[in-house]
């Protein structure tokens, strides 16, 4: 017999040695973008001092913003180096270094969000259903949940590239590649620091693209109802995040 208390996931620990540079370089560049969204989309819904679960809430960007908006906060992420920024940056809050597949906060929730295409990172429609699951069984009876996923167009424009970051203290090369016929997306990373002796290292961070439709039956299995999508060209969001990004609003 497995042991209850086995998970069945393995947690996704790639933004670990990320962590630093995402808490550096990202994050906030896409929250001023999507926080307008999720402001108008979700929290409009609350009154103030409801809980709300950030999930897979990275270095706790967002988490940060609505605990200053009095919002009671907790986060839940599968990096321990992500959680690690987010505790410091989101005083307050409540955070769990845990695989959205499978958590439990023993805590019930007025709203959950998921931003910034955590979600894209979940390389299956049944690990997409086991987030749902997770996440449904921390909220509220008819409690909102708002996520956004990028699509095909975005991974073909934005995820064909490289990039280059170059600052006194180190130097960063990101190649990006999109294979539609996996829809898989492969996001690796050189990183020289450390100078003057300038140690290298290596990772990579990968997502999928989720066909709408099959997003829609993870969702409809995990018990939640009316979803909405809205694209984000429509709710004002700029070309470099809104190309190919749909926030699902849905109800537990
Ligand atoms: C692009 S970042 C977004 C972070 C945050 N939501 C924000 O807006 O800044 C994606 C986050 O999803 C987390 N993540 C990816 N797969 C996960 C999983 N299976 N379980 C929990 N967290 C996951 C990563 O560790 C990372 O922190």
């Amino acid at each position: 017999m497995p042991d209850k208390r086995t998970p069945r996931v393995r947690r996704n620990r790639e933004y670990d040695p990320f962590a630093d540079l995402y808490n550096r370089f990202w994050g906030t560049e896409y929250r001023s973008c999507a926080l307008p969204v999720v402001e108008r989309l979700l929290l409009s819904r609350l009154k103030p001092g409801q809980s709300v679960l950030d999930v897979c809430c990275g270095t706790g960007q967002f988490s940060k913003v609505l605990l200053g908006q009095g919002f009671a906060v907790a986060g839940i992420d599968g990096s321990s180096q992500m959680i690690r920024h987010a505790k410091r940056n989101a005083k307050g809050g409540r955070f769990v270094t845990a695989d959205v597949r499978d958590f439990n906060l023993t805590e019930k929730f007025h709203a959950a969000f998921c931003v910034f295409e955590s979600l894209n990172h979940i390389p299956d429609a049944e690990g997409l259903e086991l987030a749902f699951r997770a996440v449904r069984r921390h909220l509220k009876p008819k409690a909102p949940f708002l996520f956004d996923l990028i699509g095909p167009a975005t991974y073909r424009r934005n995820w064909n590239t490289t990039h280059a970051i170059v600052a006194d203290d180190l130097v960063c090369g990101i190649r990006m590649d999109f294979e539609e016929s996996t829809g898989t997306a492969t996001c690796d990373v050189t990183v020289m620091e450390h100078p003057p002796a300038w140690q290298r290292r290596d990772f990579t961070v990968r997502q999928h693209c989720h066909d709408q439709s099959d997003v829609v039956a993870a969702l409809e299995a995990a018990g939640f109802r009316d979803p909405t999508l809205f694209s984000a060209r429509d709710m004002s969001m700029p070309t470099s995040f809104g190309t190919d990004r749909t926030f699902y609003l849905v109800t537990a």
